[in-house]
């Protein structure tokens, strides 16, 4: 057998080094494309969760804009936020707007339809802790609002007050007709059976402390909170709630804060 001659075994050398080169330069490759490969997916994935951010901040915005731009075509609306709509007297309520369906909850008292499980629920929940409540006041179409309002300010004419004065005491208790909350069907007065009283001591009884502890988990916020009338424009009326939907009643409650200042966000 012939012996490989030096020339042979540096050819055998040359070629066992480029193999070995190419190979580790495979393997190197490789791995920096990986490690390239996965730096990008982590740079997509902090993009995409940017992006997913951002876009619901968007359409909080959007909802918020529609809340309070026309209540009654959000009230009518497929949208998720229908519950949003903000009605005050900055922001009233076509006059015309009736809910599409109501539910009895109680003799004469309706609300939309869409919240009449939730309220029955809470309601529910109240009677099995052994409180005593009822609805006083559910949907007020326009025309109920406006014999609530006449009568009292008749009340605070009949105390003397001028008319201009009564007008003016009147609208911080009774929203202005075509500005109550009450015509969307989704607000109600609640009453302890214990005190029926519509005075801020209503708000000392058992059954309103109850329903302000865990109202929210039904979708409801006690919506004239004590110290908010500056920005709500009405006075405290700790039996007034009104339904926002869960989501909105956990951060409006959380957060202490109106729904004015949860759609305008004053
Ligand atoms: N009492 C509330 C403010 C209303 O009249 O709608
Ligand atoms: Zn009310």
């Amino acid at each position: 057998m012939k012996r490989p001659n030096r020339m042979d075994r540096l050819k055998k050398v040359f070629i066992v080094g480029t193999v070995m080169g190419l190979a580790a330069g495979a393997v190197i490759t490789l791995a920096a494309s990986r490690i390239a490969f996965h730096a990008r997916e982590r740079s997509f994935t902090a993009e995409n969760e940017e992006l997913t951010k951002q876009n619901e901040e968007l359409q909080a915005e959007v909802s918020r804009v529609q809340a309070v731009e026309n209540s009654a075509e959000l009230l009518k609306s497929d949208s998720e936020n229908w519950a949003l709509a903000l009605v005050n007297e900055g922001h009233p309520l076509d006059t015309s707007y009736e809910p599409a369906e109501l539910t009895e909850i109680e003799s004469e008292r309706s609300v939309d339809s869409r919240i009449a499980e939730p309220l029955q629920k809470m309601l529910d929940d109240a009677a099995q802790e052994g409180l005593s409540m009822y609805v006083a006041s559910a949907y007020r179409p326009y025309d109920k609002q406006r014999e609530v309002f006449n009568a009292t300010m008749q009340d605070w004419i009949n105390q003397g007050y001028s008319p201009l004065n009564s007008y003016d005491e009147t609208k911080k208790s009774v929203a202005v007709p075509g500005t109550s909350e009450h015509a969307t069907g989704l607000a109600v007065d609640i009453i302890s059976s214990e005190y029926e009283e519509l005075d801020d001591r209503q708000g000392d009884t058992d059954e309103q402390k109850w329903l302000m502890e865990h109202c929210w988990e039904y979708g409801f916020i006690l919506r004239y909170p004590e110290d908010k009338g500056d920005v709500t424009g009405i006075i405290y009326e700790p039996w007034h709630y009104r339904y926002v939907g869960e989501t909105a009643a956990k951060e409006i409650t959380e957060q202490g804060i109106t729904l004015e200042e949860y759609v305008l966000g004053q």
